[in-house]
């Protein structure tokens, strides 16, 4: 555990079903007059944008819609919704859906005052100025975009992902409102909440790990136990959906402060290379990382255990450690996340070459309880087919 931390998220977290009421407000507060909202292309069907659009404009608030924000996105979505916002002199963004819609409007906002390119400021600190306000409002229970200070992008011609990471980046508003979730469909709320499983458990266990985050890591895994099975068997489940995006929220508190670890770090080619999208590919990894690190982190992993399945408190630390991969393993399972790299029809051959890259995501693999080596990366991989 680190001696020196620091917590940090959202200026403002507003939370609650209805809560997306208070969009006009908030707006207001940040002295917004002409907005730009960054909308996944799929929420339009299913009437969630149109709805946080229409509450907005009517308070008459100036509404332009950037609505192309496709998965895994790419840097160029984030310079197009950058150049609408600048052309129609929008002040404040807005962005509404998944991971990829709050990190798109996160990137434009930034863009819209500093110029150039998204691509150009993938790393760390590269960003010499605060952007344009940001509301960000999650349409799913996983990434936590909404508190962190990343944005990540696909490059696909160049097969690499890469994030633009830097604390002008931390939204003003996180805005979260359950009733938004209600209408995702059973296969994507399972993956993006064994995302947010994935952030709260590396995050617990990471090396960078505090007090802070620990607090709402833990809460994070005893809500996600108990509720995400809920939440997939009945999108309508209201006290499911709205444990599971406080679950989310929580979890994208704890790895805005602790950071990941090495299961970002070798889900990561799987996005790269093959397009697996970001919460599947840790969904199925996850057990395989948490038998790698068990016994570097025995207490913690105990504790996930104990909080995921209250019944099992009692029981000697080594014995609750190996449950916990056991509980993850039927949790994922029970909400149909495949449980293979060949499920995922990933070839073996690609082994190395994922290992390789994996080992260049340097901060979530130095976060980890335990050191992956290369050959470890692979034996992992291989465990996994
Ligand atoms: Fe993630």
């Amino acid at each position: 555990m680190a001696n020196v931390f620091s917590f940090q998220g959202a200026k403002k977290i507003v939370f609650g079903q209805g809560a997306v009421e208070n969009l006009p407000a908030e707006i207001e507060a940040l002295h917004g007059k002409r907005v730009l909202f960054v909308l996944d292309r799929g929420l339009k069907d299913v009437g969630v944008a149109e709805k946080v659009i229409d509450v907005a404009q009517r308070k008459g608030i100036y509404a332009v819609t950037y609505d192309q924000v496709t998965p895994e996105p790419a840097p160029s979505l984030a310079d197009a919704a950058a150049a609408l916002a600048k052309e129609r002199g929008c002040d404040l963004v807005v962005g509404v859906g998944g991971g990829s819609s709050l990190d798109v409007a996160k990137a434009s906002a930034m863009l819209v005052k500093n110029g150039g390119k998204a691509e150009q400021y993938i790393g760390l600190e590269t960003v010499p100025e605060r952007g344009l306000p940001t509301i960000l409002i999650p349409t799913t229970a996983g990434t936590g975009s909404e508190v962190t200070f990343t944005a990540v992008f696909t490059m696909r011609d160049k097969k690499r992902k890469g994030g633009i990471n830097s604390r002008f980046l931390y939204p003003d508003v996180a805005l979260l409102d359950p009733s938004l979730t209600e209408t995702l469909p059973p296969g994507p709320t399972a993956t993006t909440g064994a995302d947010a499983l994935t952030h709260a458990i590396e995050g617990y266990t990471s090396l960078q790990g505090n007090p802070m985050s620990d607090l709402v890591a833990r809460e994070a895994i005893r809500l996600i136990g108990a509720n995400l099975g809920r939440a997939v068997r009945n999108g309508k489940d209201r006290e499911a959906r709205s444990n599971m995006l406080l679950a989310s929220l929580m979890a994208g508190l704890a790895l805005a402060s602790a950071g990941v670890g090495a299961c970002h770090a070798l889900a990561y080619p799987l996005g790269a290379f093959f397009d697996v999208p970001h919460g599947l590919a840790n969904a199925v990894l996850l057990p395989y990382i948490m038998e790698f690190n068990l016994h570097a982190a025995e207490t913690k992993y105990a504790s996930v255990a104990t909080l995921m399945d209250p019944a099992l408190s009692g029981n000697r630390g080594e014995v609750l450690a190996l449950a916990s991969v056991d509980i993850v393993r039927t949790l994922t399972q029970g909400v149909g996340i495949p449980q293979t790299l060949t499920a995922l029809k990933i070839p073996e051959t690609a082994v190395s070459d994922m290992a390789d890259m994996a080992m260049t995501v340097a901060r979530p693999l130095a976060n980890n309880p335990r050191e992956v080596t290369k050959e470890q990366a692979m034996e992992i991989y291989k465990r996994a087919f």
